[in-house]
């Protein structure tokens, strides 16, 4: 963060509330395999949305004070439970780093969020996202897009242990990306006639446990499974260059048959759940072009696509209608184009 990063405009009065936002994020195709450096391709989802709101409470620089309200806890941050520890390590890093130069002391912050948590769906990801925002905008500075994933991973890899970067990138960014760790992100407009449904199983996820134990496939001393697991990667990689070429084509057929295929190798990583199955198969049976899990699986949610050149788009109910009627708690409609 340079000097000329300081927004001038900011510095008189630190009166008021300040507010950044994030948004939930839906993987296509990818989750896992992008953590063994392979590509994955996430849409945002903007019909969800993270507030988080912050407002200078008096307390002195030297020693300043936090306190937090939002869905777990309303307090003094220093008591927030475990669960928190991501956001607590943030606010103390931010406070250090941005507003301490600034001579600011602490703020309480209201968190708001129609993001479902443990869904695979981003939350924590975007939690960071809008708190880093609200927190430089108190401080009267302006980040680049790098500083705000450099931070925000540093709560993430608190909350998941070894996070790729993609669910920062992806709830930070209001276009598609295709994220590759390491490399450029490519963010693109997506132009196809179809439409994903998502709908949530009602059961939290198990991110940092799945991504523990596809390592420990990966790393197995039995050399079967070990070379199993890393032929299941290197698919993963494979169905995701392959879809980006039906995304790009508009090919939506194609497309469902790469995210049935991609969904039977997160299965084989063992990832997928019951509840997951069962959802994927009525959004199959009901005529979905193809389905899978979305996210860290174990849990949470799962991606049908369904096409738009139907009459009607009555289709989308119908698809909408069987995963209701297989259990699914909560459904959103991700339209690929506009
Ligand atoms: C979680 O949303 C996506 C995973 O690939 C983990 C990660 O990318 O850090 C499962």
């Amino acid at each position: 963060m340079s000097k000329d990063k300081i927004n001038p405009g900011k510095q008189a009065s630190r009166r008021g509330k300040y507010t950044g936002q994030a948004h939930g994020k839906i993987i296509l195709i990818g989750e896992h395999s992008v953590v063994h450096f392979k590509p994955a391709i996430a849409l945002p989802l903007m019909s969800t949305c993270m507030e988080a709101t912050v407002e200078a409470n008096g307390s002195l620089s030297s020693a300043p004070n936090f306190s937090i309200d939002c869905k777990y806890f309303s307090g003094n941050l220093a008591d927030a439970p475990g669960n928190l520890s991501n956001v607590k390590s943030l606010v103390a890093i931010l406070s250090q780093q941005l507003c301490r130069p600034q001579g600011l002391g602490g703020f309480n912050i209201d968190i708001s969020s129609s993001i479902p948590q443990e869904r695979g769906m981003g939350s924590s990801a975007a939690v960071a996202v809008a708190l880093i925002r609200a927190i430089a905008d108190y401080a009267g500075v302006v980040l680049a897009d790098q500083e705000i994933f450099d931070y925000t991973q540093i709560s993430e890899n608190i909350a998941h242990g070894n996070a790729s970067g993609l669910d920062s990138i992806a709830t930070a960014h209001d276009k598609a990306v295709w994220f590759e760790r390491g490399q450029e992100l490519k963010v693109f407009d997506c132009q196809c006639p179809g439409t994903l449904l998502v709908a949530d199983t009602g059961v939290k996820g198990g991110t940092r446990q799945a991504v523990d134990d596809v390592r420990a496939l990966l790393y197995s001393q039995e050399r079967g499974l070990a070379r199993k697991a890393a032929e299941d990667i290197d698919r993963l990689g494979q169905l995701t260059e392959e879809a980006a070429q039906a995304l790009s084509g508009g090919y939506m057929r194609k497309l469902g048959y790469i995210l049935d295929e991609a969904q039977d190798t997160l299965s084989a990583l063992t990832v997928s759940s019951p509840e997951l199955d069962r959802l994927i198969d009525a959004a199959r049976q009901a005529g979905a072009l193809g389905a899978k899990l979305t996210g860290g699986g174990r849990g949470g949610c799962m991606i049908a696509l369904v096409p738009d050149d139907n009459p009607g788009s009555t289709l989308l109910s119908v698809v909408e209608n069987a995963l209701r009627a297989a259990g699914a708690r909560r459904t959103w409609r991700l339209p690929l184009h506009g």
